[in-house]
């Protein structure tokens, strides 16, 4: 029997400051989960909320706050980038608020049977929909370098080559299945050194980050919060790793006319164009010590707010990371 530890909702009284929702708005939480952030939305207005996972598995908590709320709460099934075309099927196209919690939640990291922890034996799957290119299609199909490009990029593992090689050598006597049988192969081939982190962490959060397309998904939902929220309306997005900050932090420059280096990939405003965002916070907000003792996995978490102005859509922004393999096999 797997034990699985409720989500604790990280940076709460934060999120819920800077969103600051009022009576009748209308808000999108889109990353659901356990519900944490959604029913303390829902208790601090007498707002309406949407909710949003793509993790088949929320779905039972989603019918508990449906039966606690009634028609203030609707679950939609789905991913946040796609929020547009999920909002379309509710007859919605604007919102006062969006939050986001990017990642995994506590308890998809602690059922083994996902697939998403190298502590806990389970098949190498990862995906939070559970449908389509599972962990294992991808180590036994990609090419070395591709695996190395993930897993350097995506993961920061310095060591992506020797991962990669091993990988492939070793996937010519039998094909990967678990989670234990890629870990052990990762810790047999790099020494921990002075490191504290287990050595598979940095390739196991670099599959999860790829099979999941969680950055095109932050960068979709970006483009989405422009189209949808109205003047006054607020984004708020909580995440856990450094390329999603730079994501969000990129869009926020850009849209609030504070990009110091335009690139290819991220615009500068015209001198013609106005902001399309305010900034709440000017500074990133993270967890309090009270906070950090009673969690340790809000140790990693960054909160950006912004507020959107009544300026045009400023156009489309593109993810300004490295290009990755294609999500094939
Ligand atoms: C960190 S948890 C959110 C926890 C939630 N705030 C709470 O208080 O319970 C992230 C959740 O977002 C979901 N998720 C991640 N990426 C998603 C995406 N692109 N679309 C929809 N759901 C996503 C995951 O399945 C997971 O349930």
């Amino acid at each position: 029997m797997t034990d699985i530890s409720p989500h604790y909702p990280v940076l709460m009284d934060e999120v819920l400051q800077v969103l600051n929702p009022q009576d009748d708005d209308v808000i999108v939480d889109g990353t659901f989960g356990a519900g944490g952030y959604s029913r303390h939305i829902l208790e601090a207005s007498n707002c309406n909320l949407l909710a949003i996972d793509r993790d088949p598995n929320a779905q039972q908590a989603a019918n508990q706050m449906a039966t606690e709320y009634g028609e203030r709460f609707k679950f939609l099934a789905g991913q946040f980038g796609d929020m547009q075309a999920l909002l379309a099927t509710q007859n919605i196209t604007k919102l006062n608020g969006i939050v986001l919690d990017i990642g995994i939640s506590s308890m998809q990291i602690d059922q083994g049977e996902r697939g998403f922890s190298f502590q806990k034996d389970g098949p190498l799957d990862m995906r939070m929909s559970s449908a389509g290119i599972s962990a294992a299609d991808v180590v036994n199909h990609f090419s070395e370098a591709d695996l190395a490009r993930i897993f350097y990029i995506l993961g920061d593992e310095k060591r992506s080559y020797p991962i990669a090689g091993a990988i492939l050598r070793q996937r010519v006597d039998k094909p990967f299945e678990t989670t234990l049988e890629l870990a052990n192969l990762i810790e047999n081939t790099i020494k921990k050194g002075k490191s504290k982190i287990h050595p598979a962490t940095k390739v196991f959060q670099a599959l999860r980050i790829f099979i999941n397309q969680e950055l095109n998904e932050l960068v979709k939902s970006l483009n989405a919060a422009e189209c949808l929220l109205k003047p006054g309306g607020r984004l708020v997005v909580v995440s856990f790793h450094s390329l999603e900050d730079r994501i969000v932090k990129k869009f926020l420059k850009s849209r609030t006319g504070n990009l110091s280096a335009p690139s290819r990939h991220v615009m500068a405003l015209e001198e013609t164009e106005k902001p399309s965002f305010t900034l709440i916070n000017r500074k990133v907000i993270t967890a309090t010590k009270d906070e950090l003792d009673a969690n340790i996995r809000s140790r990693s978490a960054k909160l950006r707010a912004a507020m959107r102005t009544d300026a045009e859509m400023f156009g489309e922004y593109f993810n300004p990371l490295p290009k990755m393999p294609q999500l094939d096999v």
